[in-house]
This record gives C-alpha cells, structure tokens and sequence, in this order.
C-alpha cells in the first residue's frame, strides 16, 4: 500500500481494504476510494478531504528530500 501526500492537498490512500475508523474503532462511511484524507484543518467532511484545501490556500511542508538508491532512509 501507498500513502501518497498530494502537493499543497490531502493524504490519500489507494486500497481497497483500507477502512477509516475513529477514536473507538467506529468506522466512517466511505463514499469514494481512493480516500483523501484532510491535512489541512478546513474539511467541512473530515476526516475527509472536500477540496477545501485549495479554497484556503493551504501549503504543505516540504517533499521528501530521500531519493531511491540514496543513503538515507525510504
Ligand atoms: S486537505 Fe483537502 S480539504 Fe483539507
């Protein structure tokens, strides 16, 4: 599975099986897959993201800076 950080937008999971579930175990619904998950705190939806994010301009933190056959971590 790919967790892949969309550039200034949401955390989306690409898996079939992938289920979200709160703080008790309760899963949501999920209405479409692959699932975007809200990163920037505007999502009217959350834990899903609505497309706020680029309402409100929202900037993610840098790229990873690990390139394949690198010396760091993956
Ligand atoms: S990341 Fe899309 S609404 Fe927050």
């Amino acid at each position: 599975m790919i967790i892949r950080l969309r550039k200034n937008g949401p955390i989306v999971v690409d898996d079939a099986d992938v289920q979200v579930v709160d703080w008790n175990g309760v899963p949501y619904a999920i209405e479409r897959r692959p699932v975007a998950l809200c990163r920037c705190g505007a999502s009217s939806r959350k834990p899903f993201c609505d497309g706020s994010h680029s309402r409100v301009g929202f900037q993610a933190p840098s790229a990873a800076d690990w390139e394949p056959g690198g010396s760091g971590q993956p």
